[in-house]
């Protein structure tokens, strides 16, 4: 703990000293349980294990300038997760009982926020899986619900620096009327390959295109994309790509500064069109993209030529940032206290 390098801090799993736990049993939810420990007892035949029945969140609690630490609308995580349980029938989680783990979560590793000024912040991970025993293809009647939470930095390693990004033409992380849309783990796995060919070459992260034409933009591994052109934020709109909860925030606040904004299909082709692009969500932020490269049509699209994100982006960043650390009044309501 005395060794953390608050400044230096990756996007990773550091220990902190307590996490909640929650089950369903008999058709309900027990009461909290806080633990100390990294491990959990499965059922061997446990549906999360076998079929992929298991979904997260991501959410983050920043350290103000005030000392008051704050949370970016955990509201949204939370039914977030209802949407991703009823996706792949799992009990869903009531939204006070998500509320009640996550303040406690934070509250109880208090002394794992990174300070004010680090630009780090403490990663709080919600997940829910079928942990009742079934081996034929069918939801579970037990569940588990689980909130850790880790110090961390900025997910892509430049921070506001422009990163590279691949276009992936190979693999698809998720189909049209398929799970795309849910924060389930099964995306995750189908995304890995694409994800380390990506990372293989040097690139911080992969960009999938839709399933079905592979004409249009989707997403950008664990992140949305995003376009800047005649000052409109444009994002792809798409049936297998997360709703991102920072994307929507940006939208607002976006349009609250004369920015106009698109939520649209985003052909591959109009890459070239734009002055800036980059990728946001709650572990990237908001990630300028230097250049996207899409080795199969033989074509690079470059931004940021200057090594420097672009004036919009830049606008868009520190207006969110200056939100979640309460450096500037939340206008949004987006943040709650957590005391
Ligand atoms: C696939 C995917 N897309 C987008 C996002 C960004 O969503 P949010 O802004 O809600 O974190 C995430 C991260 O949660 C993600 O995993």
């Amino acid at each position: 703990m005395e060794n953390i390098d608050w400044k230096n801090l990756p996007f990773g799993y550091i220990r902190t000293d307590y996490n909640i736990r929650c089950f369903y049993r008999d058709g309900q939810w027990g009461d909290l349980e806080v633990s100390t420990s990294e491990y959990i007892d499965v059922h061997i035949a446990a549906t999360g294990l076998h079929y992929g029945q298991e979904a997260f969140e991501g959410l983050k609690a920043y350290m103000g300038r005030d000392g008051k630490i704050r949370l970016f609308r955990w509201e949204e995580n939370a039914r977030r997760l209802l949407f991703s349980a009823d996706g792949i029938k799992m009990a869903g989680l009531p939204v006070e009982k998500f509320r009640e783990a996550v303040f406690r979560a934070v509250m109880l590793n208090k002394r794992f926020i990174p300070p004010h000024g680090s630009g780090a912040s403490l990663y709080i991970r919600p997940l829910l899986f079928g942990s009742g025993a079934e081996v034929g293809v069918k939801p579970a009647r037990e569940y588990t619900f689980i909130v850790f939470v880790t110090p961390v930095g900025p997910y892509f390693k430049g921070g506001i620096k422009p990163v590279d990004m691949l276009i992936c033409r190979e693999f698809d992380r998720a189909a049209p009327k398929g799970t795309g849309i849910f924060k389930v783990g099964g995306n995750y796995a189908a995304s890995l390959r694409a994800g380390m060919a990506a990372k293989d070459g040097g690139y911080a992260s992969a960009i999938f295109l839709d399933a079905k034409e592979k004409k249009y933009i989707d997403e950008c591994g664990p992140a949305n994309f995003f376009g800047i052109k005649d000052n409109t934020y444009i994002t792809p709109k798409s049936e297998s790509i997360l709703a991102s909860i920072t994307n929507k925030s940006i939208i607002e606040a976006a349009e609250k500064m004369g920015i106009k904004t698109e939520r649209r299909q985003v052909p591959v082709e109009e890459l070239a069109e734009f002055s800036e692009a980059g990728a946001c969500g709650t572990a990237a932020v908001i990630s300028p993209i230097a250049r996207i490269v899409d080795p199969e049509k033989n074509k690079v699209y470059e931004y940021c030529r200057d090594g420097n994100p672009g004036p919009v982006t830049m606008k868009l960043y520190n207006k969110l940032v200056s939100v979640q650390y309460g450096e500037e009044p939340d206008e949004f309501g987006w943040t709650t206290i957590v005391e």
